[in-house]
């Protein structure tokens, strides 16, 4: 591990002074405030701790301070236990995915970022230490350095939604300049950065969205943006497409996107039953069985529609981080932050995301 900066009043660390230099403090940082869930349930299960151990970095990983995270949906969900499967066992876990702050020390063999910089950037699903504390582990290459343009806030709003917008559009989809791209649930993060990322790679693009989105979308840059309040979707959306991304994936957006598309196009749902039937039946059963429903309704839609079904997840990508820094960099790429609660107040923030008080992203600022 290279060197970090002095710490905050909450972090217990181990220090010797620098030979390099008087400023600079070689010291490794052993605990932190962190927000711990000790068991699946409500908000209010939620910790706040002083002195949460701080891991050791691996060669590849990277410290960061933290600065804002952002609440993702699947933070909400792994509270009241989606994923059990995976993290029951792994109990008392810490949630948060995004992150963006400053590095604070870096492993031997990390070479694209350095101390003091600031980054942003987002776990994978499955990690078990999330974001929500004063220092997070992430590997070099699901961080990115940040725009000096957008603040801490914005940044930490925009990694984890966009690297899985990027997944299904660029890596499985492979959209490509003058493809149709069909975005069903333009409203949300995932939605709105998939917007963004196709018109970017000058698709041209139709969504559909809550009433009160349509115009924020339209000056996004989309062709036709349907309010799915208002109109009849099936009936209103114009033509045919290349890729359809569905970030509701129910039954019916998953009917009406498939009858969509082109042949040879691809449908893609952020609704994947991996998770569920993991959590239902266990890895032994649950996992099998989501791959044999899965590769199923592959068999059956290519050969009933000539199209390609995947379900899609967010996945780690340095070449997708870095697209997202430069779209980012030039304004291309923002997530609109509707609330910042301050991480003492973690449990009113999951609170108002459960009872649907506020639409759009949220933010933990942690001072
Ligand atoms: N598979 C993965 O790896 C992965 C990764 C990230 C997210 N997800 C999942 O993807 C979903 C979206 O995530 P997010 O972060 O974008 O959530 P979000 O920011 O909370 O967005 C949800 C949006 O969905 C829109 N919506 C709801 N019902 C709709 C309908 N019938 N038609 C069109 N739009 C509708 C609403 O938009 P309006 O405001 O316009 O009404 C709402 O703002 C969540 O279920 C999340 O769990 C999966």
């Amino acid at each position: 591990m290279r060197f970090l900066k002095s710490q905050s009043l909450n972090t217990k660390t181990r220090a010797l002074k620098s030979h390099h230099s008087s400023d600079w403090i070689r010291c490794i940082v052993t605990t932190c405030r962190a927000v711990v869930l000790p068991r699946f349930g409500g908000p209010e299960l939620l910790e706040l701790r002083p002195n949460v151990e701080v891991p050791d970095l691996k060669p590849n990983e990277v410290l960061v301070r933290a600065r804002a995270v952002s609440i993702n949906p699947l933070d909400t969900r792994m509270r009241s236990g989606y994923g059990r499967s995976i993290f029951e066992p792994l109990l008392p876990i810490i949630l948060g995915r995004d992150i963006s702050g400053e590095v604070a020390a870096i492993g031997s063999n990390v070479r694209s970022l350095s101390v003091g910089q600031e980054v942003f950037g987002a776990l994978h699903p499955t990690a078990v230490r999330g974001t929500y504390a004063d220092y997070a582990v992430l590997s070099e290459d699901e961080l990115t350095p940040k725009p000096a343009s957008v603040t801490h806030v914005e940044a930490s709003a925009i990694p984890f939604a966009a690297l899985t917008a990027w997944r299904a559009l660029k890596s499985t989809a492979r959209i490509t300049e003058g493809q149709r791209v069909l975005v069903v649930g333009g409203g949300g993060a995932v939605g709105y950065s998939a917007i963004q990322l196709a018109v970017a790679a000058g698709c041209h693009v139709v969504t559909t969205c809550g009433s009160q989105t349509v115009a924020r979308l339209l000056a996004a840059g989309v062709e036709q943006a349907v309010d799915y309040t208002a109109e009849d979707t099936e009936l209103a959306i114009k033509g045919t497409f290349d890729a359809v991304l569905d970030t509701i994936g129910v039954p019916e957006t998953e009917r009406i996107g498939i009858n969509l598309l082109k042949r040879g196009g691809h449908y893609m749902t952020l609704q994947g039953e991996a998770a569920s039937l993991t959590d239902r039946y266990g890895i032994a059963v649950g996992l099998p069985l989501a791959t044999a429903i899965l590769m199923k309704k592959q068999v059956q839609y290519r050969y009933s529609h000539g199209i390609e079904y995947w379900w899609t997840y967010m996945r780690a990508d340095s070449e997708g981080l870095y697209e997202i820094r430069r779209l980012s960099e030039a304004g291309k790429l923002k997530i609109p932050v509707e609330k910042t609660f301050p991480i003492s107040q973690v449990r009113e923030a999951h609170d108002a995301k459960d009872k649907n008080l506020i639409i759009g992203k949220v933010v933990l600022d942690i001072d």
